[in-house]
């Protein structure tokens, strides 16, 4: 069986556009996410759109922000400054990657916390991991709810996370870790992957490379998601890092890419930015 993070995300943007029609009427104006693109990588110009239509859905206001590919760093420091000071500002997302010439760490701490709806600036990350208040990255989270859409009670249960990048891997695992599953992460150096995934009862893949996970890597009856974003070299098209139709067969539950865990991460980044409205305005 398949999830729909698609069916999922529709529903969820409803539900959050009941919401954000009632917090306009209650404090005068709508939530207010800025995107930054730098530069013109085609990924990321899909990745922003799509952010700009799930705004659109649950009625956020969205202001997306171009900047050529040369732009210096410190200009781009700059522009954050500026979002950061401006209060009708709730939310600032900076698409990444960004080009070689700026470091991605500056860019991250340098957005306020309060304002870092993708949860990655240094004080989210500690606060997650240390059990406290926090913004929790997107994938992740949407991650936890398709598993709660799936079904699965994640409590006792093991969990095997492929892939430990500070956007995916490492935070899925901690939330995986507070909800009691027993967790371990392998990687590129995980020797003999299959001994290890065949003893998943949840299995999490995100290391983008297709055929990461073949059907007899699958314990049967495990639920499989798959956070790969690929090109398939033979025929363009966009696959997981999981043979999604051989271990369908095997699993209990799969997540189809596209369609899986890609419009769940847009649907938590509204999700984000409606919570940084409300705390800052119940401040
Ligand atoms: N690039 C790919 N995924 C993401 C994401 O979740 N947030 C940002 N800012 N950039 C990304």
């Amino acid at each position: 069986m398949r999830i729909s993070g698609k069916d999922l995300s529709s529903r969820l943007k409803e539900e959050m556009a009941v919401k954000v029609a009632g917090l306009k009427e209650k404090y005068g104006r709508e939530p207010h996410l800025a995107v930054i693109l730098v530069g013109e990588d085609p990924g990321s110009v899909s990745y922003v759109t799509g952010k700009a239509k799930a705004s659109e859905v649950v009625g956020i206001k969205n202001t997306t922000i171009r900047r050529s590919v040369d732009i210096s760093e410190g200009e781009l420091l700059d522009l954050i400054g500026t979002l950061n000071r401006d209060d009708s500002i709730d939310g600032i997302l900076v698409q990444l990657p960004l080009p070689s010439h700026i470091d991605e760490n500056k860019v991250i701490e340098t957005i306020s916390k309060e304002k870092d709806v993708d949860g990655f600036h240094p004080l989210n990350v500690a606060a997650l991991w240390q059990k406290r208040p926090c913004t929790v990255a997107c994938t992740p989270k949407g991650i936890i709810k398709l598993l709660r859409e799936a079904g699965e009670d994640i409590a006792g249960k093991r969990a095997v996370v492929v892939g430990r990048s500070n956007i995916v891997g490492l935070p899925v695992a901690k939330l995986l870790l507070d909800a009691n599953a027993t967790v371990t992460i392998a990687h590129s150096k995980t020797v003999d992957l299959g001994s290890v995934t065949r003893q998943a009862d949840i299995l999490v893949v995100a290391v983008g490379r297709p055929h990461t996970i073949t059907a007899d890597m699958v314990k049967p009856g495990a639920v499989v998601i798959d956070v790969g974003v690929n090109r398939n070299p033979d025929t363009g098209k966009l696959c997981g890092d999981v043979d999604t139709e051989a271990v369908e067969a095997v699993a209990r539950c799969i997540t189809p890419v596209p369609g899986g865990v890609g419009p769940m991460t847009i649907t938590c980044l509204m999700e984000n930015t409606i919570e940084a409205f409300e705390r800052k305005m119940q401040l």
